[in-house]
């Protein structure tokens, strides 16, 4: 049973398979939380739930860092997850003091639902949990409600989707993943100190700046062992974690949507506010552990579509840029069919007046001067060489030079009186707007119904800077609705047109999350597509998110954006060890390199499933010397090696690899040469690689009998 309620009724056991979670109610209704880490029992939570309550000290909340879900007001100084605006006739009121009222009716055997009421208010506060046991993960958020028979609305100023709470030690270290453009998901680790290291997003999406994500420990966990706390949020708007070291020594992070305090949305009465999910899980394995186990219940719960393989793709972007025409991008697919890729997809400047980044954001038709028939010429050629055929939009943008712009100026986001910011030239579509949704939804599903189009690119080129709403009492509520609304499209056009495939991408990863993930196929993880620093970013992105999801190309060297030189051969590896595509000029590759990426896409066909759907152990992090990473799936696996730079006079020693039968012999599918399971793990692979920008690939196989 993965929830169990304590006989009293009044605490609560959740247990996953090898771990658990309680929380319980003191006298006078505040929800501590008990415990969280390995399995305990029923007894177990009984016992903890019966300890008094923490005793005071001066200056300090008794119940700071234990609190489920704290509230401001009262005698607490912890940071609140719940901040809220009231009104009792002509007082502003404050604060929430709350009853437990029960558990909700719907509550089954993994989900639990506790319901508080502040009478005052009439705020209908419940906490809820579901439980995914399988990966030792609960699935965390809450509902506000303002009831119907409230004399005044309600103000939520903040509404965490949850509070974290964990054990004493010594000392904790945090792991967090930070970024720019061109430089995203890069791991950072270090010792968490007294106060509270606040991190999020204030730029409308999840941004390039963090992924909403943390890791805990007590400094002691390695890759492979120890254990490790772990949550991530799954929303695509603006966001905050604030992760505290509370002066008697208790750790907490409470997280959810919005940047700040300055109003998340006003509840008249009757309505209700539903925050995001905010999921977190505890593993013994350490951070390797960790990953396997998020990467698990992504593939199981969130991503759609995991169990079907990606195809090799590529992408027109970097090859034309705006340059874009139908003679070019048939000479392209021409390659690219050649080589054996399996999806094209044409980038950005295919449209109405779209030939630079400077007009045509908001018409969605293809461009008479470059398609006048439309797309279905280009995507009935693309599927007659045998592939599939993809399409960019930027949906949520408006370029002030179009034929939208001219005709409903007040369609994008802007504060009443004030500038207009313009950021590639373009606007932000004020997507609360009902009439707007409706615009969008209609552009793209004609478009989508205008020609064979099996996938969409949807990017998203710059954050909000005057995110206003004229003429809306509340238009703080913009943050969300931007948010509901871009999910919304997603779902009804996937539900209007259930075989197309849709990439979430930000210029590069601005827009990472388990939110968008529910509702797209894979990521575009950075518009750096050098494969050394590609390196370090999925080292850094694979700590939350599965290979899966997590493109990536071969494109041209030297790397337009690092004006790095590198072979053909190491760009392949790096991208190998996600979703492979190609987006090079083809064109002007030789035939020399068309040879040779011909051999690596089949080489990437025939062991991605093990990639793709495989589990992940990093065996070396980039760095100086070798780096490696080792997918295994069933009998098989496979190991992915880079050297960039050579060291002195010797080459790197043999790689021990994770997760073999010690007992049993291994196969390199390609030279043939055999291996025991034993001298594997513990001699190691040789690799053979030595010079500079080497790279290897190795599948193994166990062999029968
Ligand atoms: C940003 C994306 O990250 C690129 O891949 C490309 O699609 C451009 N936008 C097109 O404008």
């Amino acid at each position: 049973m993965p929830i169990e309620t304590g006989e009293s009724g009044r605490f609560w056991l959740l247990s996953g398979a090898r771990s658990s979670y309680a929380i319980g109610l003191t006298p006078d209704d505040g929800l501590l939380n008990l415990h969280w880490g390995p399995r305990i029992s029923l007894a177990d939570a009984a016992a903890l739930a019966d300890e008094p309550v923490p005793a005071p000290h001066a200056f300090e909340g008794a119940t700071d860092g234990y609190e489920e879900y704290p509230a401001e007001g009262g005698l607490r100084f912890a940071r609140p997850a719940l901040s809220v605006r009231g009104r009792t006739g002509d007082t502003v009121v404050r604060g929430t003091e709350w009853k437990f009222v029960g558990q909700g009716e719907t509550a089954g055997a993994d989900e639990l639902h506790l319901r508080f009421v502040d009478s005052l208010l009439s705020l209908e506060v419940t906490l809820h949990y579901r439980v995914r046991a399988k990966f030792d993960l609960i699935e965390r958020w809450v509902t506000v409600a303002c009831q119907e028979t409230a004399a005044a609305p309600v103000e939520l100023l903040r509404a965490d989707a949850a509070t974290w709470t964990l054990p004493l030690r010594d000392e904790w270290r945090l792991s967090e993943l930070h970024g720019r453009f061109v430089g995203e998901s890069q791991l950072e680790r270090g010792t968490l100190m007294h106060g509270e290291h606040v991190y999020g997003s204030r730029h409308g999406h999840t941004s390039h700046n963090h992924l909403p994500w943390f890791a805990l420990d007590d400094s002691s966990a390695t890759e492979e062992q120890g254990q490790v706390w772990t949550g991530a949020l799954a929303w695509s708007g603006n966001w905050r974690f604030a992760v505290q070291l509370l002066p008697m020594g208790r750790v907490q992070v409470t997280g959810g949507a919005g940047g700040d305090e300055s109003g998340l949305i006003e509840l008249a009465p009757g309505a209700s506010y539903e925050s995001p999910v905010f999921a977190a899980l505890y593993s013994e394995g350490g951070f390797g552990g960790a990953s396997r186990a998020w990467h698990a219940y992504q593939l199981a719960h969130v991503v759609p579509k995991a169990e079907q393989l990606r195809p090799v793709l590529y992408n027109s972007w970097e090859a034309t840029h705006f340059d874009v025409s139908e003679a070019s991008q048939r000479k392209l697919a021409d390659r690219a069919a050649d080589l054996g890729v399996e999806l094209f997809v044409v980038d950005d400047g295919w449209f109405g007046s779209r030939r630079d980044d400077r007009s045509g954001l908001g018409d969605w038709t293809a461009s008479v001067e470059l398609f006048p028939d439309g797309l279905r010429p280009l995507a009935e050629y693309v599927h007659g060489l045998g592939m599939q055929f993809g399409i960019w939009v930027e949906p949520e943008m408006v370029n002030p030079d179009s034929d939208l712009y001219r005709a409903h100026p007040e369609w994008a986001q802007h504060y009443p009186g004030r500038r207009r910011s313009e950021w590639r030239n373009q606007l932000v579509l004020n997507l609360g707007l009902p009439e707007v949704r409706e615009y969008l939804f209609g552009q793209l599903d004609t478009l989508l119904s205008s020609a064979p189009i099996d996938y969409v690119k949807w990017d998203f080129n710059r954050s909000f800077s005057e995110p206003g709403w004229p003429g809306e009492p509340y238009p703080e509520r913009l943050g969300l609705e931007h948010v509901y609304g871009f999910y919304g499209l997603l779902d009804r056009l996937r539900a209007a047109h259930p075989e197309v495939a849709f990439e979430s991408c930000s210029a590069g990863g601005g827009r990472i999350d388990l939110g968008v993930l529910a509702r797209t196929d894979l990521v575009w993880v950075s518009d750096n597509t050098d494969p050394l620093d590609r390196l370090r970013i999925q080292h850094g992105l694979s700590q939350l998110h599965p290979a899966r999801v997590a493109s990536a190309w071969v494109t041209d060297s030297p790397n337009v954006i690092t004006g790095r030189v590198t072979p053909l051969k190491f760009r392949f590896v790096s991208a190998m060890a996600g979703l492979l595509g190609l987006g090079g000029n083809l064109v002007e590759w030789s035939d020399v390199e068309l040879d040779e990426a011909r051999d690596w896409v089949a080489a990437y066909k025939k062991l991605r499933h093990v990639v793709q759907q495989g589990e992940l152990y990093r065996l070396r992090p980039p760095g100086s010397g070798l780096t490696a990473v080792q997918f295994v799936r069933g009998d098989e696996t496979v190991v992915l090696a880079w050297l960039a730079a050579q060291e002195f006079a010797s080459a790197p020693g043999p790689l021990p690899l994770a997760a073999l039968d010690p007992e049993a012999r291994y196969r390199d599918l390609e030279s043939g040469a055999e291996y025991s399971g034993a001298l594997l793990r513990h001699r190691g692979l040789v690799t053979g690689l030595s010079g500079d920008y080497a790279a290897g690939v190795f599948h193994l196989k166990r062999v029968a009998g």
